[in-house]
């Protein structure tokens, strides 16, 4: 996707504005976790996040990317990413994956989680539980690795342990971001030999693996966004926006820096903030 184009390695005084970006999408996660139940429209919910993040006079960073027409993205069942909200209403039942991006002042936040309606299936939800396992895991080998490609191995490594064969989906992939939602590097979601750069300070990534409960095989729909699986399996989608500094890492949409979940993984968060200064 981005070939060796140059990162952008980020100061800590941009670092402090994609927190607040972050901090949007996160709240705008919040407003939809609050909305989403069975006889809700996808539309509605991208209407409860366009509210948000305009109430906090943020810019919605998906709606007229490459011409896409909301500012979420809502993918159900087996609808992976990229799902255009609309008309369709939520049943009981459904895996329904939220993805959010917003923009303060030039810089960006992106975030996805993935939930399962009342009454879930429960293999939907060990479903969606690998997939967020995998991003913590991929979150935390940022903190703990030497290269970006330690990632995919964390992801991996999730998958193998869950002792359930998941699709691990390959076509897309996690991001840099910044001062654009999509930048160098990739962040691949599975073990190759190629290693990526280094993770070094003011590097900032989009850690976003998605799983499936069958193939890892993908198509797109006639509307040319919507991404589903190919075997119609159901798949979920977890995603965080992640700044490496100097003494460590922050989870930027997450409302706690990532603290907690990193915790159980040994990983102490490391807000990046003036004291610490700019690299
Ligand atoms: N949030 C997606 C990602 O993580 C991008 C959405 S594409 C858009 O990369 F067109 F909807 F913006
Ligand atoms: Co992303």
């Amino acid at each position: 996707m981005f070939g060796r184009e140059k990162i952008e390695y980020k100061t800590a005084e941009q670092v402090q504005v994609m927190r607040r970006a972050g901090l949007v999408v996160a709240a705008a996660h919040a407003a939809v976790r609050d909305a989403v139940r069975a006889g809700v429209t996808t539309a509605d919910l991208d209407a409860v996040a366009a509210e948000v993040i305009r109430e906090a006079g943020a810019t919605p960073s998906f709606l007229g990317y490459h011409g896409y027409p909301a500012t979420l993205c809502v993918s159900v069942n087996d609808e992976i990413v990229h799902g255009i909200p609309g008309p369709r209403v939520l049943e009981p039942g459904d895996v329904v994956s939220v993805d959010c991006g917003a923009i303060v002042d030039g810089w960006h936040g992106d975030a996805a989680f993935t939930v399962v309606l009342p009454e879930a299936d429960p293999a939907d939800v060990a479903l969606s539980d690998a997939t967020e396992q995998a991003m913590w895991a991929g979150i935390a080998a940022l903190a703990k690795g030497e290269r970006v490609g330690e990632v995919g191995d964390a992801v991996e490594d999730v998958v193998a342990a869950s002792g359930t064969p998941y699709g691990i989906v390959q076509e897309y992939v996690g991001h840099g971001i910044g001062s654009a939602m999509h930048q160098p590097p990739e962040v691949l979601n599975y073990r190759t030999r190629e290693r990526g750069p280094r993770l070094r300070a003011g590097l900032c990534v989009a850690v976003e693996p998605m799983l499936t409960r069958g193939s890892r095989a993908t198509q797109v729909l006639e509307d040319d966004w919507t991404v589903v699986t190919e075997d119609g399996s159901r798949a979920a989608h977890w995603e965080h926006t992640v700044a490496i500094g100097p003494d460590g890492i922050w989870v930027l949409t997450a409302p706690d820096g990532g603290a907690a979940r990193l915790a159980e993984l040994g990983v102490t968060v490391a807000p990046w903030n003036s004291t610490t200064g700019p690299v």
